[in-house]
């Protein structure tokens, strides 16, 4: 069957740990391994009546006959993943998938988040430190996992990076002309200390570390046993292809490559089999700051983000919400390839009488059937609407896609053909099992 490759197609929280843990079932997949991104993700996976969140650990994480993987793409905060290990401890014990974290990952230092905290602002950055780490990693500057095998090493690196820092946020909030109340909110000085920092990432290293479920290593040798093996590995894309730092909406963006290109970079896997699958909503959502051409802000907007729960999982911010824009999904198709969609939350959108999809984009004469990045284009676009026939009926325990409405199954039929690319799962719900296979 090949390896699979599961990549937002739109602007993040699309949905995809939903149908990422439940790929994961399959037998053929050895591992389920994030390539990029950082703490900034946010997975809600539904078990029966609990909800389990991530933000570090894959989504495959409750599968206890997988092996889920960091690669080394992935910017790495370990309180954070402390935290989720133990959480996960606590909830189900060692009954859960084993953790091989690249050596190779980049580590979010307390001057990362500083930094996030000082200049993300314009961009809503999810104030993770994830942007900060990512520039430093490009920089030479950065500290990896690996710089954490000696104490004295990574003492010593911490040190040299905290004196460059400390000139730099000083700069920083000069140039920003911080306001006193919010330099002293950063706490500059107990954040800033390097024996303080060591002495914290040492201890949260180390419970990590000593975890008999969690391996520091070679990621790259591992993909290419997996493969030799004859065994399938199941990729997971954090954030989606209009947040890509080089194909989405840049400068608002997220800094990681979450596009089909990530994959290579961001864990060494060769380049062999691997078919794509592009999670799109049944309409649109954007946290953040940045162009959003069908966004919608009216009574609509509302019903959407309520039905939806249209609230972010890492910061809590209210999602911006839209009508589906099918230019989005050519766009992200011809990026990275898409093999095959998956259409989420289909449900949320019954009740409405009138359903619009954004069919095309209108730059004065010119037609756009594919999204343009850039920002003067989309300020002028005017967005080509189509209208179709909504549903009232409760398609939350439709099993088929047969059984769906016919105007609900017209709605799936008119993106599968504008895109041309197949469908083939449709979420009807936030559970696991309220997903139509196709
Ligand atoms: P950063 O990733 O924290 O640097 O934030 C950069 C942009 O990406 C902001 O607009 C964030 O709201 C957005 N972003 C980051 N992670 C996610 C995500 O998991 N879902 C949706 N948006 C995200």
């Amino acid at each position: 069957m090949g390896n699979l490759l599961v990549i937002g197609a739109q602007w993040g929280d699309e949905g995809k740990g939903k149908i990422i843990d439940k790929l994961a079932e399959q037998e053929r997949f050895a591992a389920v391994v994030r390539y990029q991104g950082g703490d900034n993700a946010g997975h809600t996976v539904v078990v029966g009546n609990e909800k389990h969140a991530f933000h570090l650990l894959p989504s495959g994480i409750l599968h206890p006959d997988k092996k889920c993987v960091i690669g080394n793409g992935v910017v790495i905060n370990p309180r954070i993943l402390q935290r989720e290990l133990g959480l996960l401890r606590d909830r189900v014990g060692s009954n859960h998938a084993q953790l091989l974290v690249s050596e190779k990952a980049h580590l979010i230092m307390p001057w990362h988040t500083l930094r996030d905290a000082i200049a993300g602002g314009a961009i809503g950055t999810t104030g993770r430190g994830i942007g900060p780490s990512y520039a430093d990693a490009v920089e030479r500057r950065g500290i990896r996992l690996i710089d954490t095998r000696h104490r004295d090493w990574f003492a010593r690196r911490v040190a040299e990076e905290l004196e460059w820092n400390r000139h730099l946020i000083q700069a920083m909030i000069a140039y920003y002309r911080l306001a006193d109340d919010r330099v002293a909110a950063l706490n500059l000085e107990a954040t800033l200390d390097a024996e303080r920092i060591t002495a914290d990432y040492w201890e949260s290293l180390g419970t990590i570390k000593a975890n008999p479920l969690v391996q520091m290593g070679d990621v790259t040798s591992y993909l290419n046993q997996v493969q030799d093996s004859g065994r399938d590995i199941l990729f997971e894309g954090a954030q989606a292809t209009l947040l890509d730092i080089a194909h989405g909406t840049y400068p608002y963006v997220t800094s990681s490559y979450p596009t089909v290109g990530g994959v290579y970079v961001g864990t060494g896997f060769r380049p062999r089999d691997l078919t794509v699958i592009g999670v799109a909503k049944a309409y649109t959502t954007r946290v953040g700051a940045g162009p959003f051409p069908t966004e919608l802000h009216d009574k609509i907007c509302e019903y959407l983000r309520d039905a939806g729960h249209e609230f972010g999982t890492t910061t809590g911010r209210p999602r911006r919400c839209g009508w589906l824009d099918l230019p989005t999904l050519e766009y992200c198709k011809q990026v990275n390839g898409l093999d095959v969609l998956a259409l989420t939350k289909l449900d949320v959108l019954t009740g409405l009488d009138r359903l619009k999809i954004g069919a095309s984009y209108q730059l004065g004469e010119r037609v756009l059937r594919t999204f343009t990045v850039s920002l003067e284009d989309l300020a002028q676009t005017q967005v080509n609407y189509e209208e179709l026939n909504g549903w009232e009926e409760d398609i939350t325990g439709v099993a088929s896609f047969e059984e769906l409405p016919a105007t609900a199954r017209d709605y799936v039929t008119r993106i599968e053909t504008t895109i041309g690319v197949p469908i083939t799962m449709i979420g009807v719900g936030p559970d696991r099992e309220q997903l139509i296979v196709k």
